[in-house]
């Protein structure tokens, strides 16, 4: 979903549609692009982010920033967290795509 407006709902019908997705039997895959990680907190606690992000990173495209690559994954895969609701994995996002957005 790709519309910079804040408050309009963007973050809350992808989560739930993504939920809604994976109860109607639907692999899918929620991809928060977005560095305000509101979809990644909705799905995931906030020590376990803390933890994937340590161990196999978070959004890829992330690695291009100097700053993230030193947490970047061996594998590309190893970024998406399986199962954070039936049938759904999560690529989680980071505070510091905004320096990756912006700069
Ligand atoms: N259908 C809805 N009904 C009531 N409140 C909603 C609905 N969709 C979103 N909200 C609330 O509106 C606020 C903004 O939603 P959010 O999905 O975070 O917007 P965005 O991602 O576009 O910034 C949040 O507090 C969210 O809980
Ligand atoms: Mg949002």
């Amino acid at each position: 979903m790709c519309q910079s407006k804040s408050g309009v709902g963007k973050t809350a019908i992808s989560v739930n549609f993504a939920a809604y997705c994976g109860r109607e039997g639907m692999r899918t895959l929620l991809v928060d692009c977005d560095p305000q990680t509101n979809a990644t907190f909705s799905c995931i606690r906030g020590e376990d982010w803390v933890e994937h992000a340590k161990q196999y990173g978070t959004m890829p495209p992330c690695s291009g920033a100097e700053h993230c690559r030193r947490d970047q994954p061996q594998r590309r895969e190893d970024v998406i967290k399986k199962g954070v609701f039936k049938n759904v994995d999560l690529v989680p996002s980071h505070i510091s795509l905004f320096s990756w957005i912006w700069t």
